[in-house]
This record gives C-alpha cells, structure tokens and sequence, in this order.
C-alpha cells in the first residue's frame, strides 16, 4: 500500500480496436459460459488439492453472482505484510506460519469473555459461501467465494455489555513465523477495528475459507475479518485477539498515515488517495477498468450507519 502508483497505459495504445472488440465479444461469451459454471458449484473449482475442504456450504442469498476471481489469482496477489510488501511473495513466504493449534482469545466488555479454538470456529453452524466484491485501496479488485459466518453469531454468544462501543482484532505478533514483523514498516501486531454496528451488520464476516477449502496461510488463515464494503485493509488477517472497548482503537495504517487512512474506510469512489484515485478500479483478470462504486456496490445494505456523518471527515 505504500507503493507508489504505476503509469497508466490506455488500451488503445496496445491493442487495435477492431482486434480488441473481437477478442472481446469472444471473452464475454467464454466468460458467460464459465458464470454459469460458476453458478452451480464455485467450490469445485480448481482450488489447492494441499488444503482441507470445508464442510458443504450454502450460498449466502447476499452473494454477488459477479464471476469470482480465479483461485490462482486470489492467493498469488496478495497484501500480507507479516511477510512481505510485495504482492507476490506472501504466497510462497507464508508457509512458515504455523495455523494448528491456533485460539482465538476475546476480552473487553463483555459478559461472557472466552477463548475460541480455531476447530470450535471451523465448526460454526451453518458455514455459508458469500461471494464479495473484495476492493483493495490501491485500485484493483476481485470477487473472492469466502466460506464464513456472520460475526454478530459470534458476538451475541459473548454478550456484550453497554460499555462495549467498538471492536478491536489484532493479527498473531510472532517474528520467527512472521518475518516481516522484524521489520518496523508498520506497528505490530497488525491492528484493526469496527464500530459496534459495523460490526454486528449481517455483511460483516469471519472467513475460514475460500473456493470450499481452510484459507491458504497468505489469504489469512485460519480465520479473518471481512468487511465487503470498505477498503481490503480492514479485513485484518490472522486473527488471534478480539476486544470489546469503548474507545475507537488506533488501527495500524492510521497509526502509520493518518492523513491518508481513516478509520472508516468505507469505499469511496470520490475522495481519492494521494497515490490512487478512487474513482475507478482494475478488477484482476479484466482488461479495463471499471466504475468504483460507493460502498463497493453495498450502500443500498450499509449507507444507513452513516446517516447524518460527514463522509469526507469521517474518512
Ligand atoms: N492483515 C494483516 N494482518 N496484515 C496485512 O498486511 N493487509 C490488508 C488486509 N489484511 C493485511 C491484512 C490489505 S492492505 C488488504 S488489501 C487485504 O488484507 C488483502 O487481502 P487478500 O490478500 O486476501 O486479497
């Protein structure tokens, strides 16, 4: 994310554009033909034999049926700065992270403090498939077949007390597994947070897998947060820490640059970033760029947390 922005090159300086609406009518047919594959059974795509699969999932109604992303794709660019700030690396480098035995351990306020085992969290019942868009601040984006659950299931077993406003994740701090962690490019551990409401919406989830299989390690395994309608960087990975506190938690890329990242970070194709504008976005795979849109297309779902906030300082 701290990687400066690559030179834009118009389609029409490489590909005539004869050439190019052939080979594209040919795509969207093609492209057709696999959605409707797609539409039947997204987990017997060809997702890594290596992993264990999931218990069948039913498809969340609130599923997009916007092609997904091809699995080679969603775990070989990928944002992981435990271990490395390339996007190529973590695929590879992750390895050394350790996932079994693995807790997740929750305190704050709330009545029922406790310590989940990743296996009670695997087991969660029902575990559904929801296809999300996925829209990383940097400008590109993908739809990625999550296998999760509602986080409110979680947090109505904690019993939160009044005193609870927000919700702070914090990713494993583990330098010998984690090797970016030796160095200081953010604060560690990783650090996230949501307001109580974002956090009980229906859209919000923790995801133990993607494509029917355990999350690979670089995609966060085993268990992360994924928040559709904001920016990639708050679906924190790795998860280790839930806290229920009363005030709004610094979260590491605030922490690292305030001026460009905000709390919030619902998607937002009119306030740009210094480094990316926010207007449009490169879907991985696509040829051109497409619209960004506000909330990443959930606004009709989440526009109402933030009646009446001013979303240019509530950034
Ligand atoms: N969580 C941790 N612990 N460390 C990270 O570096 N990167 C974030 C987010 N969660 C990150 C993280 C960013 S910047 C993005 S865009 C998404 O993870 C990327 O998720 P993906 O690699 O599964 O696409």
């Amino acid at each position: 994310m701290l990687i400066a922005k690559s030179p834009d090159i118009r389609p029409s300086e490489i590909t005539d554009e004869a050439v190019y609406n052939g080979r594209r009518r040919f795509l969207m047919a093609a492209s057709v033909a696999t959605a409707s594959l797609f539409l039947t059974d997204v987990s017997a795509a060809d997702s890594s034999p290596d992993l264990p699969k999931l218990p069948p999932a039913r498809r969340s109604p609130v599923s997009t049926s916007e092609r997904p992303t091809t699995y080679r794709d969603i775990t070989h660019y990928n944002n992981y700065y435990e271990f490395a700030t390339d996007k190529y690396s973590p695929a590879t480098l992750a390895a050394s992270l350790v996932t079994r035995p693995w807790t997740v351990g929750v305190d704050g306020a709330v009545r029922r403090p406790r310590t989940y085992d990743i296996d009670e969290l695997l087991k969660m019942n029902p575990l559904e498939e929801r296809i999300y868009r996925h829209r990383c601040v940097e400008a590109w984006s993908m739809v990625i077949p999550w296998v999760g659950f509602p986080l409110n299931r979680l947090i109505r077993q904690l019993e939160p007390t009044g005193r609870a406003k927000f919700v702070k994740f914090e990713t494993l701090y583990d330098p010998k597994e984690m090797p970016g962690q030796r160095s200081d490019i953010l604060h560690w551990p990783y650090v996230e947070g949501l307001r109580m409401d974002e956090a009980m919406h229906p859209l919000t989830i923790l995801a133990v897998g993607l494509y029917g299989r355990v999350l690979p390690n670089q995609d966060g395994a085993p268990v992360r947060l994924v928040v559709p309608w904001k920016y990639g960087f708050k679906s924190i990975k790795s998860i280790v820490r839930i806290s229920f506190v009363e005030k709004q938690p610094l979260t590491t890329w605030v922490r690292a640059v305030p001026s460009e990242y905000g709390f919030y970070s619902n998607v937002n194709p009119h306030d740009d970033h210094t480094l990316w504008s926010q207007a449009r976005e490169r879907r991985i795979g696509d040829f051109f760029k497409r619209p960004t849109l506000m909330f990443n297309g959930y606004g009709d779902q989440v526009a109402q947390l933030y009646r009446g906030m001013d979303l240019n300082r509530y950034f």
